[in-house]
């Protein structure tokens, strides 16, 4: 079973960063559904359907009054529960107008949205693997692409490969003769000397490990400790590095990766990680919204900002091959493509593809499509004149 975006319906997904969401009306695509977020006075955020029952005008493009949104085009007014208050500036509400309203959780510093069974929405289903953002004194910057032209499972493959570090990467999270898990044998583990890798089932999805002692890192990797040591440009002797990935299913990482000066002292390590959400929009794109975190530590110079510069660019070496990627699958379907090669390194993404069809074979909920026609049939909007 399986339904066109190729994604568990009755999930919690990342709709936008905490920040993102105010008095402004904000516009975002998720699971084919056209949403509108917005906060009350009291900061609760707000998400509903965007689309005024009366004539279609997208609610984004109104205001917040109060607790409620009015539509720009003939002041249709509703409140947080999508029920028209008012229109044209009379309370007199000539037809009972009802804009569908999603279940909203805040945690970790996202906003996540439910649009499956409401019935099944529980705030504690929400994966924990993200709480190290909310740790007292850490430095979080955030940052999103949205609508990244791809489908979202090109990245969740993008991300449990490793390899691509030494090619796509080269000159920012590689560098020459840099390799993260490339000699992994059939059993799983590195072959090169001073290398661990180690994968791990978890309760809800996967998670691997990768040990490198006494050896060259990547190139970002030797700024950053350079610049934690005090030392001008890169650090050029050999290095101790770590690095463990975390992913909850269907589309959630995390990236935890420490280095330091070969067998130094652990108060001279750097550690950051990142935070990655992949929310499928429609059928061939996503919203990704990232963070970057360093956790709290004696540092004289915060490196989160550098940290994350650098692995921005990264990842638009990343955008930039998954939307060519998706640009040659055009419609066919890169979940269930079986014409692709396969190496060692696709094991873990393939594994995950498993899990996330049998997620999507548990659903109680259908996906609906992102024909708004068709959509809007089958809810409750607007009984007209
Ligand atoms: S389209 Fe919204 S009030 Fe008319
Ligand atoms: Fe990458």
């Amino acid at each position: 079973m399986t339904n066109e975006l190729e994604a568990p319906v009755d999930r919690w997904y990342v709709a936008a960063h905490s920040d993102e969401v105010t008095r402004e009306p904000l516009a975002r695509t998720v699971m084919s559904k056209e949403l509108v977020l917005y906060r009350k006075m009291d900061g609760e955020a707000v998400i509903m359907k965007d689309l005024c029952p009366h004539r279609w005008a997208p609610l984004s493009m109104g205001r917040v009054v109060d607790d409620c949104i009015q539509c720009m085009y003939h002041r249709a007014t509703f409140d947080e529960n999508g029920q028209c208050v008012s229109v044209g500036g009379s309370d007199e509400v000539p037809v009972p107008w009802r804009v569908p309203t999603f279940p909203v959780a805040e945690r970790h510093g996202f906003v996540w949205v439910w649009t499956g069974n409401r019935s099944a929405a529980d705030p504690d289903t929400i994966p924990t693997l993200f709480e190290r953002i909310d740790v007292a004194g850490s430095r979080v910057v955030d940052d999103c692409f949205p609508a990244l032209k791809a489908h979202y499972m090109l990245a969740v493959d993008n991300l449990f490969d490793s390899t691509h570090a030494e090619s796509l990467h080269e000159s920012t999270l590689g560098s020459p003769g840099f390799s993260l898990q490339r000699d992994v044998d059939d059993d799983g583990n590195a072959a090169a000397e001073g290398a661990k890798f180690e994968v791990q089932m978890t309760d809800d999805g996967i998670a691997y490990q990768v040990e490198i002692l006494n050896n060259i890192a990547g190139r970002s990797f030797i700024a950053g400790l350079g610049r934690r040591l005090g030392q001008p440009g890169e650090y050029t002797g050999p290095v101790d590095q770590f690095l463990k990935v975390t992913w909850s299913a269907p589309c959630f990482f995390t990236f935890d990766m420490t280095v330091n000066v070969a067998g130094g002292a652990s108060e001279d390590a750097v550690n950051f990680c990142t935070f990655h959400a992949l929310t499928p929009e429609t059928p061939t794109t996503f919203n990704y919204f990232y963070k970057t975190v360093e956790p709290p530590c004696a540092y004289h110079e915060s490196l989160a900002r550098f940290w994350h510069d650098k692995t921005t660019i990264a990842f638009n070496e990343d955008k930039t091959m998954i939307e060519a990627q998706q640009r040659l699958m055009g419609t066919r379907r890169p979940y269930r493509s079986d014409r692709w090669g396969a190496l060692p390194s696709d094991q873990l993404g393939m594994a995950a593809r498993g899990i996330v069809e049998g997620l999507i074979g548990a659903d109680a909920s259908v996906a609906e499509t992102d024909d708004i026609e068709e959509e809007i049939k089958s809810t409750p909007v607007g009984v007209g004149h």
